[in-house]
């Protein structure tokens, strides 16, 4: 089979002499839509990347021509379904973002755009994992808490699932969490570092912010834990029917990308980003959940637990677990109905 012969492009461009040895192909799949492609411009500037591959079923030919003439050293391309275009933005990627799918209008849940984007998902997962078996996959397309089992499954299905390379992107979570606790606070964000945890829609959403060194009053801790948890509705509502976070998710999407790139193709050491993934933590009631995690060269290096937390947050991750665990179910019944 093709997949099994494929040998890591970082690994292939470990003995090459040139300049950009030392760098990764980085495909963003969805890539001409409102996440996409500014996601995609911020990945242009990264000098851990020597190739940006660029695929949606639309318009990506413009985008990719367009972003080419940025002047930093990664070659972009641009491919849409026909002539294998697929198996083109696929093949040798080291890393796989997935911004692919509808987004909310107001009124809806996130589990609403599940009929829509679980068969998207899932046709671009199984694409991966045979020319790109060996790729970290990086899910923003929502329901995160479902597209991920849904991603696991299809790799188990075709014998190449990692646990260890697959991330939920629940970043933007911990970059709001950060935000709006320094203004409440009166703080720079670098201060504000906020751990949130759990999965990445309303109440599986969980910041710990006694985690965070501030005191906090009872209705601080209420008014930040309700904007943390519901910051992607303020977004969808303000934007009035004309999609949800695109920017700051772009920016929140490169941050997540870029940590990995320093682990994976870098080789650094310590980098720690909250991240939905197949996790030990709770895993008598859910197989995926977010914490922080450290990121090494195969991707998780160590999933670290919950921690010291108190009587609130206890219940905030009560009232997550039951809603995770339909999320998760769901996924996986949604790829192993046939
Ligand atoms: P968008 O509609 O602007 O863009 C989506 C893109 O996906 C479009 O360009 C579309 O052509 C493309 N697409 C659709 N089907 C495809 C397929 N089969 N293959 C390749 N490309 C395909 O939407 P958006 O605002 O960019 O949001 C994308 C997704 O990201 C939504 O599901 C949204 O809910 C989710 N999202 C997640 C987070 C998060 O924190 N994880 C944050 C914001 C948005
Ligand atoms: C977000 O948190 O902004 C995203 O998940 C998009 C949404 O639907 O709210």
């Amino acid at each position: 089979m093709f997949a099994s012969r494929q040998i890591s492009s970082i690994a292939k461009r470990a003995f090459s002499t040139s300049a950009s040895s030392n760098a990764a192909k980085v495909a963003v799949l969805g890539a001409s839509g409102g996440i996409g492609q500014p996601l995609s411009l911020l990945l242009k500037q990264s000098k851990l990347i020597s190739h940006l591959s660029l695929y949606d079923i639309v318009n990506t030919p413009g985008v990719a021509a367009d972003l080419s003439h940025i002047n930093s050293n990664s070659k972009v391309t641009g491919h849409i379904p026909d002539n294998d275009g697929i198996k083109e933005a696929l093949v040798g990627c080291d890393i796989v973002v997935i911004p692919a799918g509808v987004p909310r209008k107001p009124g809806m849940t996130r589990d609403d755009l599940f009929n829509t984007n679980a068969s998207i998902v899932r046709d671009l997962a199984s694409a991966c994992a045979e020319y790109c078996p060996k790729a970290h996959i990086l899910v923003i397309a929502n329901p995160v808490n479902s597209t991920v089992p849904i991603v696991a499954e299809v790799f188990k299905k075709a014998g190449v699932y990692d646990a260890k390379r697959l991330f939920g992107v629940t970043t933007l979570d911990v970059v709001r969490a950060s935000r709006f606790v320094s203004e409440v606070k009166k703080v720079t964000t670098e201060e504000a570092n906020i751990t949130v945890i759990g999965g990445h829609s309303g109440v599986t959403i969980v910041p710990l912010l006694s985690q965070s060194g501030f005191k906090f009053t009872e209705d601080e801790v209420k008014a930040l834990t309700k904007r943390i948890q519901f910051g992607g509705d303020e977004v969808v509502t303000a934007k009035n029917g004309t999609g949800s976070a695109t920017l700051s998710m772009a920016f929140a999407g490169a941050r997540f990308t870029n940590s990995l790139l320093e682990a994976v193709v870098s080789g650094k050491k310590g980098i720690v980003e909250p991240t939905f993934v197949e996790s030990p933590v709770f895993e008598k009631d859910v197989q995926f959940f977010a914490t922080n995690v450290e990121l090494g060269p195969n991707g998780v290096e160590k999933i670290h637990p919950v921690g010291k937390i108190n009587q609130f947050e206890q219940g905030l991750i009560d009232a997550a677990i039951p809603e995770l665990k339909n999320n998760i179910a769901k996924g996986k019944a949604f790829v192993n109905k046939a």
